[in-house]
């Protein structure tokens, strides 16, 4: 099926009454930060420590009240890589970013010592309080005057907002190409957490125990980019982009508290997994090629970059980069299918390149966009609103999709009840004096819902 097909064929199946139900929180046309004083900011100006225009939002992570935000050091100008938003200040929707844990751990030493936390693209707070910040470590990757630092995991405490840990990846497992963007944390027992560090430049996952402190490299072959899904179309950029395993997310533990990692390479239309029970040794991993599972195929133009998730429902969430798309799959079900992928939200607009999605411990789905292919590509127009964050209960945002975890008979029964009701409204408005007998037209447009339902 052509990739026109499979667009439409994800409209037609999940028309509109039936999703896109995620309101926008935050919205910014560029960004700016809580500097110390006004003063301070007009120095950074000046001096060009802050080019508003280059900095752009990747990673989003909620925890308690605050809402963290990445901004990597893709050109010069970024003044803080990683900052948050208060959540309890509603008095804007374009807050100001406020630098965490503070602003030292942003600002380069005199003697040209690099700061605490480098360039993280994304974060993830974990069950236990700790915020796992996965540095990638270059400076102005985009521009010609590159700074490399090796990659780091930076671990923090978030009651205290303490630093625990800088664990710097070893040598051995860093190659040439390698960029760390995308990590997932597997918390069952805060005390033997593991933490996965996807490569998307030279294929592999670094794997991190906090027991033990250490860290090895594996590799598969399904952790490549597919040579035949390099090519990318958003908003009129076309560009190749050959991004190896890219999206991760953890499921909830087993009986036998082992998680499952749903993954996909950025260049690539399948899903696959493992379970961690093979990620814990490398020598294990090695020798059990086989755990790792192809489980079937998006079509074609359905690249995915991030993934995560919800351990509750067991939906797994990921973006489709050419459709402007976040849409979802239930792990439960067994079969990994086209038909079987729900569309949480698609909007040409709004949701260009989402580039992070999170469940916070609230149940809330959260989406960060930020148009990273006109960025980098194009120029972002500094008078539109490139950077939103949407959010909605991960109940409202499934509902109506192919990922509703509702119970079927449920489900029917709703429908049944708003057929009725949608037929009980139309006819009033028709013919206010007549009695409520069942329209055709109207059985046809539920219908379509229904069968869905059925069908999955
Ligand atoms: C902000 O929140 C406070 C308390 O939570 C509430 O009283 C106020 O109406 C809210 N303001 C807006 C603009 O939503
Ligand atoms: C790096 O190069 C860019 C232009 O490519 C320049 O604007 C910027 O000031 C340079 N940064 C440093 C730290 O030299
Ligand atoms: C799974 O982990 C939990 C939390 O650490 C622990 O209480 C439980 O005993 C573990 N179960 C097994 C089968 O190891
Ligand atoms: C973890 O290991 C690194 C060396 O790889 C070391 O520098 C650091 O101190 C260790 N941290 C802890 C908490 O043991
Ligand atoms: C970009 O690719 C699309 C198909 O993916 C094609 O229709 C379009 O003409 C291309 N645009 C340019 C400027 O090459
Ligand atoms: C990894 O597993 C192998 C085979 O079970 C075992 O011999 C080895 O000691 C394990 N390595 C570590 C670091 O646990
Ligand atoms: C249908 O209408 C009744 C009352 O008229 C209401 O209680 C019920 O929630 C409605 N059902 C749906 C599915 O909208
Ligand atoms: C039915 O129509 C009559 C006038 O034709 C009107 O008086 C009456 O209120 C209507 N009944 C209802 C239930 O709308």
């Amino acid at each position: 099926m052509g990739s026109i097909e499979t667009l439409v064929l994800l409209q037609l199946v999940y028309i509109s009454s039936c999703m896109d139900q995620l309101h926008i929180v935050y919205e910014w046309k560029q960004l700016d930060f809580q500097f110390p004083s006004p003063e301070a900011r007009q120095l950074a100006l000046d001096a060009k420590g802050f080019i508003p225009e280059n900095n752009v939002p990747m990673g989003l992570e909620v925890y308690e009240d605050r809402l963290f935000v990445t901004v990597p050091r893709w050109r010069s100008g970024v003044p803080s890589s990683l900052n948050y938003i208060n959540l309890k200040d509603n008095s804007t929707r374009s807050p100001v970013l406020v630098p965490y844990p503070n602003w030292a751990a942003h600002s380069t030493g005199l003697d040209g010592k690099p700061p605490e936390i480098v360039s993280p693209y994304r974060v993830r707070a974990d069950r236990c309080g700790r915020l796992w910040v996965l540095d990638n470590g270059k400076i102005a990757t985009l521009e010609s005057n590159t700074t490399k630092y090796p990659p780091s995991l930076i671990i923090y405490d978030l009651k205290t907002d303490n630093l625990l840990r800088k664990y710097v990846f070893p040598e051995d497992q860093v190659k040439q190409d390698s960029g760390f963007a995308n990590i997932a944390v597997e918390d069952t027992d805060c005390d033997k957490t593991y933490a996965y560090a996807g490569d998307l430049g030279k294929p592999a996952i670094v794997v991190y125990s906090w027991e033990k402190n250490d860290s090895w490299r594996i590799t598969h072959h399904y952790f490549n980019p597919d040579p035949l899904a390099c090519d990318f179309s958003v908003k009129g950029h076309n560009f190749s982009w050959t991004d190896a395993i890219f999206g991760l997310g953890l499921s909830a533990p087993n009986a036998d508290n082992f998680s499952t990692l749903y993954f996909h390479p950025m260049a690539s239309y399948n899903e696959f997994s493992v379970s961690t029970e093979y990620l814990s040794n490398q020598t294990v991993a090695d020798d059990n090629f086989d755990a790792f599972k192809l489980l079937g195929s998006r079509g074609p133009n359905a690249q995915s970059s991030v993934s995560f998730v919800d351990r509750k429902t067991g939906v797994l969430f990921y973006s489709l980069v050419n459709l402007n798309a976040v849409a979802c799959w239930r792990t439960s079900n067994n079969k990994y299918l086209m038909k079987n992928q729900g569309r949480i939200y698609m909007n040409e607009e709004t949701m260009v390149y989402p580039t992070d999605i999170k469940v916070d411990y609230e149940d809330n789905l959260w989406i960060l966009s930020n148009r990273l292919p006109i960025s980098m590509y194009g120029k972002l127009d500094l008078n539109e609103v490139n950077f939103r964050v949407f959010s909605a209960p991960v109940v409202h945002a499934i509902s109506h999709t192919a990922c509703d975890i509702t119970p079927r008979s449920d489900i029917l029964e709703k429908f049944v009840n708003k057929a009725k009701n949608i037929t009980k409204d139309i006819v009033a408005k028709v013919k206010p004096n007549s009695s409520t007998t069942t329209k055709p037209i109207t059985v046809l447009l539920t219908l379509s819902c229904l069968v869905r339902f059925l069908a999955t």
